[in-house]
């Protein structure tokens, strides 16, 4: 596009955890369509800098869509209006020339601002260390085969282990629910005979954490799997409430 592409921004600025925030205008052009959305912002921040004003905070790492650390609300589509796109995977050809894009921060309890358009992720960490992991002996090699996975549970698992862990699902959803995440946790420790020993302790530990966190519950909109970067589907919210229901017995 000859000139490039030209944006007015409209983007969220908190000083801190305990101001108040607001959202400040900037305009942009001269964007190739092939630019990411980070990459519109570092052009903007480099302008920002020159001029010796605070450039815009936001969270990355990778950039390929893999680490989870990237996460906007734009337009008020969590990563965007693109599915399975995390935010650093976004393009700008996926927007009309002209467009006013509103870029904020997420939106749930649990996850407080902390500068501009980055939020304290940290109640994510809590859950894990509450029980996201399989107890196993380390040190020598596993036997070839001595574990026999069958093929189904060991695709449904690795579905799940492709959660990235980006807050998405908590930021779409009307509830600020992160069974989606929790439940992505369950089916991919769940499913294996690693996680087994550790079933029922696991998801009652992983629910606790949840609850002390501030999250929401679910209630079946269903935004959550529909904002998902990594298309992390709904049947692991039902898994997660059967293996609560299951270990709530035994564990009675
Ligand atoms: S379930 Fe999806 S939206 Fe939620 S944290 Fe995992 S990757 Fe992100
Ligand atoms: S920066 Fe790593 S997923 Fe976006």
């Amino acid at each position: 596009m000859k000139g490039g592409m030209r944006f007015t921004l409209k983007i969220w600025r908190q000083k801190d955890a305990g101001s108040e925030g607001r959202l400040e205008t900037h305009e942009i052009s001269g964007i190739s369509p092939d630019t990411s959305f980070l990459e519109m912002l570092d052009l903007l921040n480099e302008r920002l800098t020159l001029e010796g004003k605070d450039p815009v905070a936001f969270d990355h790492d990778c950039r390929e869509g893999i680490c989870g650390t990237c996460g906007l609300m734009i337009n008020g589509k969590a990563h965007g209006a693109e599915p399975g796109t995390t935010v650093c995977q976004l393009h700008m050809r996926h927007f009309k020339d002209g467009e006013t894009i509103v870029v904020e921060p997420w939106r749930a309890k649990a996850f407080p601002v902390m500068k501009d358009l980055i939020v304290d992720r940290c109640a994510f960490d809590k859950i894990l260390q509450a029980g996201g992991y399989v107890s196993v002996r380390t040190g020598s090699a596993q036997e070839a085969n001595a574990i026999r996975v069958p093929k189904d549970k060991a695709d449904l698992s690795f579905d799940a282990a492709s959660c990235i862990g980006c807050g998405a699902c908590v930021a779409a959803c009307p509830n600020a629910a992160a069974m989606l995440f929790v439940g992505a946790k369950i089916s991919h420790l769940t499913l294996l005979p690693q996680g087994e020993p550790e079933r029922e302790a696991r998801v009652l530990a992983l629910v606790k954490a949840m609850d002390e966190a501030g999250f929401g519950n679910c209630t079946n909109h269903g935004e959550c799997a529909a904002a998902c970067p990594k298309n992390i589907s709904m049947e692991h919210i039902s898994r997660l409430n059967r293996e609560f229901i299951r270990a709530s017995i035994l564990l009675h």
